[in-house]
């Protein structure tokens, strides 16, 4: 493997820190609370370091600390990017985690949102406060269109990702305001060089805090299509119409990150970057924002896996499932591993985050019969896979959806409640009464809600799961007694303790982090089946993604004379066969969601051979 700079350019095997890095995203409100108000803070994640530190763990991602006034669980900024939403704690406090982090070798990479500010930032009070204001056009400002019969209408007919249309009318000023979001969220104008030089600045002042890198949030908006043209009409009985064509991906948007290359990222040593890039799934202009020679991300975070589930043309209707096969997950997963790596693509290896349904509960069988062994077999799946592998919290210890028994106030997140609002004001208006069954709309929101993501991480089995000695600010899920970190972290046999024995494992086999992809048995919709080669090491992963047991054939590989030198690595149960007998037939034979993962040749340096 080459450490040349000239080759960076090009070849996807040049070792980097942030490629080999474990990153661990942290959800703030739901992590830990030190302070007994019933929200995580900044001193609760440091409580916590030694923790994550002995997960094996490199770098913490933390979503949005900032002062907000939380519309969008501080998605929305607020007054000040410098400055820390005192449920958190304060810049103090935040200081004194960067430290807690460093001393313990780790690194932190603070999220980014810079597509838009609070409709409380000083920025947007300014530019709202009259048409002439110098920061009037900090903001994307449009009169009102009319129709025939005169009554004002917004300037297009873009529909928010929060459900209703994208603008906002302004009294003061008789204008609309752009909100992809919620109103609460207006875009930026980033065609104004003063908002981009504003963004540099506060990104230099994080940077020379010492924090590590950024993730930027839907980072792949920030360009809109000039003219910002309807959309057409995808959904006849909806008056707005999703967009995506006219703003992700938009025609100055790589101008923009080369600019914040060269002006902020450049000028730091050794940093990480991961740019959000939702609503498309077109490789080739996702890979734009990540290839070395462009000079502008590292990584991005893409989609497709995650809309997989999702139902729409588009795949653009997260709250309504749809039923996936295996051979459509692989062919995803098998596309993104293998694209472009020879011009040096990097890919972020995820399966969920705060906006997604726990992965257990939508990949895995949440059943208690399989849930241990199907967060287990995902676990096999994520650490298996080229690229910089990124965990959510609970996911290491196969935190699971919230019951279907909730009511729908137990939900918080701004996108179920509106979508919720939505679909029932629609049956109202339908005539199906004034208290219309949404059972179906309770379905799909328990499959899918992001809130699943956002309940309070369950640390042990007393009162609010140890998470915090007040009433959560969102309920704890009813599972914590038997499912938390402390039942788990010294279980030989736990989701945790497989989750630390195959990050160690990840550690000390480069092919796993650098090596090529290749699918096994493309057509098999039971087994998800791959190898990865490095040099002249091989690892090979066989999962079963059903509750039966499956026969497997490794097939004999052209290079090799056999399967003969396969050694187990790793295994979600308990072989039966021994390795003998594998070797003597290559056919497996696994249980329902067992997952092994074996090496060939000398990968696996240290003799890792691990059964838990
Ligand atoms: C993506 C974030 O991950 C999500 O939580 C948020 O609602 C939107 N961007 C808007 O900032």
């Amino acid at each position: 493997m080459s450490n040349d700079p000239d080759t960076a350019k090009t070849s996807p095997l040049v070792r980097a820190w942030w490629k080999e890095a474990i990153v661990y995203q942290i959800y703030p409100s739901s992590f830990y609370d030190s302070n007994d108000d019933g929200i995580g803070d900044l001193n609760g994640i440091c409580l916590k370091l030694d923790y994550l530190k002995n997960l094996g763990i490199d770098v913490l991602w933390l979503s949005p600390i900032y002062k907000s006034p939380q519309k969008d669980m501080g998605y929305d900024m607020y007054s000040d990017y410098r400055d820390i939403d005192q449920r958190y704690g304060t810049l103090d406090d935040c200081d004194r985690l960067v430290r807690g982090i460093h001393d313990r070798g780790l690194k932190l990479m603070m999220d980014l949102v810079v597509n838009h500010t609070s409709d409380e930032h000083e920025w947007f009070k300014e530019s709202r406060s009259s048409r002439t204001n110098p920061k009037r056009s900090w903001y994307i400002w449009r009169p009102p269109k009319y129709d025939e019969q005169g009554n004002r209408r917004p300037p297009n007919n873009w529909r928010s990702v929060f459900q209703g249309s994208a603008w906002e009318w302004d009294e003061n000023t008789q204008e609309y305001y752009l909100h992809l979001y919620v109103p609460g969220q207006p875009d930026l104008n980033w065609e104004n060089s003063e908002v981009r030089n504003a963004v540099w600045d506060l990104m230099r002042f994080w940077l020379d805090r010492g924090i590590d890198g950024f993730r930027m949030d839907v980072i792949n908006l920030i360009s809109k299509v000039p003219g910002l043209p309807d959309a057409p009409i995808a959904n006849p009985r909806e008056e707005y119409q999703p967009a995506p064509m006219y703003y992700a991906n938009g025609p100055r948007v790589h101008e923009y990150l080369k600019e914040m290359n060269k002006e902020v990222l450049s000028k730091y040593d050794r940093l990480v970057t991961v740019g959000e890039a939702p609503f498309t799934h077109d490789m080739r202009a996702l890979a734009e924002y990540v290839l070395p020679d462009n000079h502008e991300l590292n990584m991005i975070f893409q989609f497709e896996l995650m809309d997989v589930d999702s139902s729409g043309k588009t795949r653009d209707n997260p709250l309504v499932p749809r039923e996936w096969k295996l051979t459509e997950f692989k062919e995803v997963v098998n596309r993104w591993q293998t694209y472009l790596r020879g011009e040096g693509f990097w890919n972020s290896v995820y399966i969920q985050n705060h906006d997604q349904a726990r992965a257990v509960s939508r990949f895995g069988n949440d059943s208690p019969r399989w849930r241990a062994a199907s967060a287990k077999m995902l676990a096999m799946l994520e650490v298996a896979q080229t690229g910089t592998l990124y965990i959510y919290q609970g996911e290491e210890i196969g935190m699971e959806n919230v019951p279907r028994s909730w009511p729908i106030e137990e939900y918080k997140d701004i996108a179920t409640i509106n979508y919720y609002n939505r679909i029932r004001d629609e049956r109202i208006a339908d005539g199906k009464g004034e208290d219309p069954d949404m059972s179906d709309v309770l379905n799909g929101i328990q499959k899918k809600a992001r809130d699943h993501a956002r309940t309070p991480m369950q640390w042990d089995g007393s009162k609010n799961a140890g998470f915090s000695n007040s009433v959560p600010w969102m309920r704890v899920n009813d599972d914590y007694l038997s499912w938390n970190v402390a039942s788990q972290i010294d279980d030989n046999n736990s989701v945790l303790s497989f989750w630390k024995k195959l990050l160690r494992i990840r550690k000390r086999n480069d092919v796993l982090v650098y090596g090529d992809f290749e699918l096994i048995d493309e057509p098999n919709e039971n087994v998800f089946a791959f190898k990865r080669t490095l040099d002249s090491q091989i690892a090979i992963a066989v999962l079963n993604f059903t509750t039966k047991d499956v026969e497997f054939a490794i097939p004999k590989m052209a290079d090799r004379s056999s399967t003969e030198q396969l050694r187990l690595l790793i295994s979600n149960n308990k072989p039966e066969l021994s390795e003998s007998e594998i070797l003597a037939g290559n056919t497996l034979r696994l249980g329902g969601y067992e997952g092994r993962i074996y090496v060939l040749g000398d990968a696996g340096t240290g003799g890792v051979h691990t059964v838990g």
